[in-house]
Parts: C-alpha cells; structure tokens; sequence
C-alpha cells in the first residue's frame, strides 16, 4: 500500500521562518511516498521561497498545484512562468498542472491542475462577495462584473482542458486516479461551515468547468476511478458524485498548517 502525505491552504506566508522550518523539520521523518500539496500554499512573493525550502528540507518528492492566493500581488502569467521555470531546477518537487501524469503504482496515477473558481456555480452577478482575488491578481483587478465573469469563466475551461488531457492520457494505463485541485468541483464538495448547500460563496469557492468534464469522463470510463482531494473553502467533507468519482475537501485554518490523514493507494 503506498501513502501520501497531503497538505491543503497552508498558507506559509502567514508564518515566520522559524515556525515553517520547525514543522517541516517534524515533517521531514514521516515515511510517505511524497506529499501532495493542493494549493494556497503561501502569497505571490513567498511561493517560491517557501517550495525551496520545502524541497530542500523534506526527503521525499513533492507534487503541488496551485491555490488563488499564491498569485497575490502578481499576474497568473508571470507567476506560473516562475514556477515553471523554478521548477526546472529541482529535482523532486512537480508542477503537476505543467506535467502529464505521475504513475504512483502500477495501478493508481497522480495528476491536477488548480482550477479556479469559475463563477458557474450560484448567482455570482447576485453576489456580494468581493474577494480579495479581485483586489490582488492584477488580471482580475479593475473590471466591471460582466468582464470578471468572462476571465473567471476562461480560467475554469482552461483548468478543465488541462485535466481532460491529462485524465484521458493516464485512463491508457492507469485505473484509479488521485487527482488534486484547490477549488472543489463541484456544490457537493463545496464546503462551508459544516455545509455543502449553495449560498452567496458557491461562484467563488467552486469550479463547475472542472466538475462537468470530472463527470463526463467517469460516465465514460466506468470501470476507473478517480479520487479528487482540493481546499480552497478551509472546511472540510466527502462527496461521493458518481459511483466511481469521489471527491475530498480538506479543511484548514489561517495560522496552523497542518497534514491532512494520509492518501493510501494501491
Ligand atoms: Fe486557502
Ligand atoms: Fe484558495
């Protein structure tokens, strides 16, 4: 049985060096076959601080995606070319939205991209949630809400096309799938304080592009399977959305880091 240690909205920025070097010193000693980070692991300035650390400190490989908060204070472009490019000069630490898939086991691949919130889910033109994405990602700042929807909407179909490949390419030769993402895809998986009900946060904690192809492909591949694990909402359930598509929120709190229970696979 292989194990992965998972982390969800780590949020690292919100630490000083000594307290992140101590946890991933008690971290360090975990036996795992990587851990599997799904986003908001720091701000636009810190990320890629933060992953050299983590990938010179932790003994075993990492894959990450991405979360809303780790283009604070930059543009998607410029910081996904960053990260692409750092990641270049690693050895252990993947990008997954810039790889095809990872095979974990002979059965089981590991594969994601963010997402984002795409605004599909819910009335976002009824919402009064401004968040602090459209303050602080500079192609999201300065735009009326017609123009907003469009770009979160172009973002989510981006995410779903990324996956759609990478999920169609790992069905060849793999039948049971871990797939990470920040955003849940779906309202079943959109957790809010003990909830996964709509309400004035679902546009903006969900991504419904990534939820209808994750549905579309499990209805055409029945006998595969795929277990999705995301954040972004901090609050944390299961959602089972087809027979073989199960998804896994995790929840977190600004301030205390802390390791999800492991992912076991085969
Ligand atoms: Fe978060
Ligand atoms: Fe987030």
């Amino acid at each position: 049985m292989g194990k992965l240690a998972w982390l969800t909205d780590p949020h690292f920025d919100m630490l000083n060096t000594e307290q992140l070097r101590e946890l991933v010193e008690t971290w360090s000693t975990r036996t795992v076959d990587g851990l599997l980070i799904t986003g908001d692991i720091a701000d636009g300035e810190n990320l890629l601080p933060v992953l050299t650390l983590l990938d010179e400190k932790l003994p075993y490989p990492i894959w990450f995606i991405l979360g809303n908060h780790d283009y604070y204070g930059t543009s998607i472009q410029l910081q996904r070319e960053a990260v692409r490019q750092w990641c270049d000069s690693t050895r252990d630490t993947t990008w997954l939205a810039n790889a095809s898939y990872i095979g974990l086991s002979k059965n089981t691949a590991l594969l994601g991209h963010g997402g984002w919130a795409d605004g599909g889910y819910g009335d976002f033109h009824g919402s009064e949630i401004g968040l602090n994405d459209y303050r602080l990602i500079s192609d999201l700042t300065g735009h009326d809400k017609v123009e907003l929807a469009r770009r979160l909407s172009d973002l989510g179909r981006d995410a779903a096309e990324t996956i759609e490949r990478q999920l169609t390419g790992a069905f060849q030769s793999h039948s049971h799938i871990i797939l990470a993402t920040h955003v849940p895809p779906f309202i079943e998986s959109c957790w809010y304080q003990g909830q996964a009900t709509v309400n004035e946060w679902t546009p903006h904690f969900s991504c419904k592009a990534v939820g209808d192809c994750l549905r579309d492909l499990a209805k055409s591949y029945p006998e595969h399977s795929i277990h999705v694990y995301c954040g972004h909402t901090h609050s944390s359930g299961v959602a089972q959305i087809e027979p073989n598509l199960r998804v896994t929120t995790g929840g977190a709190t600004y301030g205390q880091p802390a390791l999800q229970p492991e992912i076991l696979f085969k």
